[in-house]
């Protein structure tokens, strides 16, 4: 299960969802309430005007004068003390007679003043109670009045419990519905996730292409892509292969020219046209191998699927500059308790330590050493540093010019720098250069690797 993160599609759809269920949930509680309680209450009080006129229809008045009912109403609450429903008959001149659940207090006789039934909210023997009642005349001409009242709190009661079980249940199907939205969303996006994933492979370079199958809505992306990268492959290696063989027509020609300059600064009258021949012929061939060099090189290639796991592509070079620059030690140090991945190539990385671990044994005193280090966030740090000279301060950063070499007493062809900083652009890796206490030192930064 992904979590959606600020800023993604997910999040969008989650959100839009929640408010979507949450704005139907409240309209239909809103409503069933409302609906309910309109309902409740007009039962209630049918039920009410029935009761007052069973009342009525129970009254009599007996031999010794006094009021009684034939028989007690149907409703047995209203024999309960307190029970919250009241009922009470009243005439002038005699005893009132009152619901044994009348145990104290006396219903307000003044809304039965009429023979229609009236109703209204008044203060009954147990708080505000909704009061029906209404008059008779008897037939020796005296009204008696007929009181039923009922607790405001008994429908209060109802319209709460049922508002309580409502809300329960429509709180439990909110979250089943947020569940379902969810599930819908994840199953909508599934095709974007193995997009992505997709490509995650590509850039790693473990697929040559973007796979699988995508919904009509985004096959035809995935497929422009493919068409894209496909094209862009063919382009770069077309471009590779022209540099070199430019390169390569260019050396024949150059060579004679390097002769026949040689044979000129031999010949007194020429030798100032010579010099300055042979110098610019040395620059263009600089230009040449560094060209070739670089179109040899994988540069612009995806990094096979493995990358580059440190300390294990260190060693074999570290052995091999050792018998290289015999009476030097290479030694390895590791900052970092497990092998480190980077998504990068391997060949270009190994070819970058190559040159700058060639530079730091053919200058260092005695001792090279390579630290591999990683951060927390996951982005690696190798540094080579010798005990070396070192380059001039000011040097430092034309070192890395094609061609550009400051110990005449050493060989070389002053390319290596200018490579492995290209090459280091290309894996976006940054190269420092920078004297240490002791020697030079170079540094790589590799950003945080993503392989998901
Ligand atoms: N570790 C080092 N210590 C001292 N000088 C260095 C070191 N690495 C490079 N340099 C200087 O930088 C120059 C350029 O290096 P590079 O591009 O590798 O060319 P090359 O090694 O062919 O001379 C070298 O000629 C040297 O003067
Ligand atoms: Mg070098």
């Amino acid at each position: 299960m992904r979590w959606p993160v600020p800023g993604s599609l997910r999040l969008r759809f989650l959100l839009a969802v929640s408010l979507w269920v949450m704005l139907g949930i409240a309209a239909i509680w809103f409503s069933a309430v409302g609906i309910f309680s309109k309902h409740v209450e007009l039962s209630y009080h049918e039920e009410l005007e029935v009761h007052v006129r069973e009342l009525g229809g129970l009254t009599e008045i007996a031999a010794d004068g006094a009021i009684v009912l034939t028989r007690p109403l149907s409703d047995p609450r209203y024999a309960e003390p307190l029970s919250g429903f009241y009922w009470q008959v009243t005439a002038d001149g005699r005893a009132p007679l009152r619901s044994r659940s009348m145990t104290r207090g006396s219903l307000d006789e003044s809304i039965a003043h009429s023979p229609e039934i009236l109703h209204r909210l008044d203060n009954g023997p147990t708080g505000p109670a909704i009061t029906y009642g209404y008059t008779r005349k008897w037939p020796a001409g005296e009204d008696i009045h007929f009181v039923i009242a009922t607790d405001q709190s008994e429908l209060d009661r109802l319209i709460g419990s049922f508002t309580r079980d409502l809300t329960t249940w429509l709180a439990a199907l909110a979250a089943l519905l947020l569940a379902t939205g969810y599930a819908i969303i994840s199953f909508g996006l599934k095709p974007l996730d193995r997009l992505s994933q997709a490509f995650a492979r590509l850039r790693h370079g473990e697929a040559e292409e973007l796979e699988g199958q995508y919904p009509t809505e985004i096959a035809p992306l995935a497929a422009d892509l493919n068409a894209y990268i496909h094209q862009n492959e063919a382009m770069l290696a077309r471009a590779r292969v022209q540099a070199g063989n430019l390169a390569h027509s260019l050396r024949t020609p150059l060579a004679i020219i390097t002769d026949e300059a040689e044979r000129l600064e031999e010949r007194g009258e020429c030798r100032q046209a010579g010099a300055v021949m042979l110098d610019q012929a040395r620059t263009m061939e600089q230009q040449i191998e560094y060209q070739l060099a670089r179109a040899r090189s994988s540069a612009g290639r995806k990094p096979s699927g493995q990358g580059v796991v440190l300390p294990a592509l260190a060693l074999p070079i570290l052995r091999a500059m050792e018998r290289l620059h015999p009476g030097k030690t290479f030694t390895l140090q590791l900052d970092t308790d497990r092998d480190k991945a980077l998504p990068l190539d391997p060949v270009d990385y190994a070819e970058v330590l190559s040159i700058l671990l060639d530079n730091a044994g053919k200058w260092a005193r005695r001792d090279v050493v390579l630290t591999v280090a990683s951060e927390s966030d996951g982005a690696v740090t190798v540094t080579i540093r010798d005990d070396g000279p070192g380059i001039p301060e000011g040097l430092i950063d034309r070192a890395f010019e094609v061609g550009a070499r400051f110990d005449p007493a050493v060989t070389g062809s002053g390319l290596g720098l200018a490579i492995a900083r290209d090459l280091c652009d290309a894996m976006g890796i940054e190269l420092v250069l920078e004297n240490g206490t002791s020697g030079l030192v170079a540094t790589l930064f590799s950003p945080a690797g993503n392989f998901e």
